[in-house]
């Protein structure tokens, strides 16, 4: 082991590596204002700026919608009925678990499944087979749209590779496949993000909530914008709102360290997605082990023979992660015996050194879009947020208030972040009923 004094310059260069500064913030945000413009104007930009073709609700609408899910390595279906009163109710919902070869293979094989998924859902809860149902795809992938129920499939994120699907309208895909399965009574109506499934489900019921964010597997965010500032918008030019997905995951202009780099450089799409990588859920515990092993490898934590436990890529999960900031012993989860206090303590501080950072990036993106709808922070903005890392993760909020608290003193009190659970689920019924026009007069 070596001297206290080289184990304190050990961390504080790793503190240094991971730090994110209120300088680093400000820099951030004009960085992410000139993607957006450049984004919005369809100009080359790390932020797409994906027009949506739908609106906030108003609230009342109404009926009962089907809702396929796919956004990480589960799919889900779903019944949800809303009230016109702000209830929304998953009366039925079933998971399945996407093989990784399905995830890998084919993209037919993929929509099958997907339609596979659609069919047993049917069956196994009652629905008449002759019966007309709308059915609304939420779809978690960077997607432009050219209406509410078509859009074609950019590129693939979160380690998805099915072949022949990028560049392809996902939604006739998906029709196609409930065809081959033959499900006739049930169509494609509105195909959603998850962001804007999250913004859907909290505007139901609160008129000032305009932007939301997921934190989960991946990260991204979405917003309400005006059509007239939409400048590559090729429809009516009048002033409406309509909502815009930033797929602010794929940022470039930030600053990446030697684990950002290499754990971006063991990936399938290296180069891109990089403020995911260093944010979301599935990079993480990911980066974590990168700095363990190479603790490791310097002597300065565990044994060399442990090495071998944390050899495999992703070993150690965001979840891991997150036990370990809660207090639970992570390397205990992985069968190790005879750890010593410091080695104990090393793996809480690295979770907390991960996602500080993490949580101070995500909450100066969120600063950034604000600033953007509402530069002066005049006006109070409730942000939707879905996701395991804000919702679970130990100190990962309080992070992200204390990063809008250093830049915005107490107007960060007009910015509310608040849960929005299962938007993807509920919010793509509610899209479902904004596109068919289902509500209360
Ligand atoms: C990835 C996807 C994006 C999605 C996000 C959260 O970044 O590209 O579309 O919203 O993950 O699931």
């Amino acid at each position: 082991m070596k001297c206290d004094a080289q184990t304190r310059e050990e961390w504080s260069s790793l503190e240094s590596l991971f730090s994110f500064a209120r300088m680093d913030a400000r820099n951030l945000i004009t960085c992410f204002h000139e993607e957006m413009k450049r984004g919005l104007a369809g100009e080359s930009s790390s932020l797409k700026m994906l027009p949506c073709f739908v609106n906030r609700p108003t609230g009342l609408e109404e009926g009962s919608f089907l809702a396929l899910d796919l956004g990480g390595t589960n799919l889900r279906v779903l019944a949800v009925e809303l009230d016109s009163r702000g209830g929304a109710n998953i009366s039925a919902v079933d998971r399945f678990i996407i093989p990784a070869s399905v995830m890998h293979g084919r993209g037919e094989e993929l929509f099958d499944f997907l339609a596979d998924g659609v069919f047993l859902f049917l069956e196994k809860h009652g629905y008449n087979l002759h019966q007309h149902h709308d059915l609304a795809f939420t779809f978690s992938f960077p997607v432009e749209q050219s209406a509410l129920n078509s859009g074609i499939l950019l590129n693939w994120t979160k380690g998805f590779t099915a072949s022949g699907v990028e560049g392809k309208d996902v939604v006739t895909l998906l029709a196609e496949a409930l065809i081959r399965k033959n499900i006739k009574n049930v169509s494609v109506t509105a195909l959603a993000n998850d962001t804007i499934g999250t913004l859907m489900t909290k505007s139901y019921t609160d008129a000032s909530c305009d932007m939301s964010v997921i934190l989960g597997t991946g990260t991204n965010a979405c917003y309400s914008e005006n059509t007239r500032r939409i400048a590559k918008y090729t429809g009516s030019g009048d002033d409406r709102e309509m909502i815009v997905n930033l797929e602010w995951g794929n940022f470039d202009r930030i600053e990446m360290n030697s684990y950002d780099r290499a754990l971006d450089h063991a990936t399938r799409n290296i180069g891109r997605q990089r403020l995911e990588k260093m944010v979301s859920g599935m990079y993480l515990g990911e980066l974590a082990r990168l700095i363990i092993l190479d603790m490791i490898d310097r002597g300065c934590l565990l044994k060399k023979k442990d090495r071998q436990i944390f050899d495999r890529g992703y070993a150690i999960t965001t979840e891991h992660l997150s036990r370990a900031a809660g207090g639970e012993d992570i390397f205990a989860q992985f069968g190790l015996e005879n750890v010593t206090d410091y080695d104990r303590e090393a793996a809480v501080r690295i979770s907390h050194i991960v996602s500080k950072r993490a949580a101070r990036i995500a909450g100066t993106a969120i600063a950034s879009v604000i600033t953007w709808m509402d530069a002066g922070l005049e006006r109070h903005h409730t942000v939707a947020v879905d996701g395991s890392l804000f919702e679970k993760y130990p100190g990962f909020s309080t992070n992200m208030l204390n990063i809008l608290q250093e830049l915005f003193g107490d107007s960060a009190g007009k910015i509310a972040l608040s849960t929005a659970a299962d938007g993807s689920g509920i919010g793509a019924a509610i899209i479902a009923a904004v596109a068919s026009g289902r509500r209360r007069q």
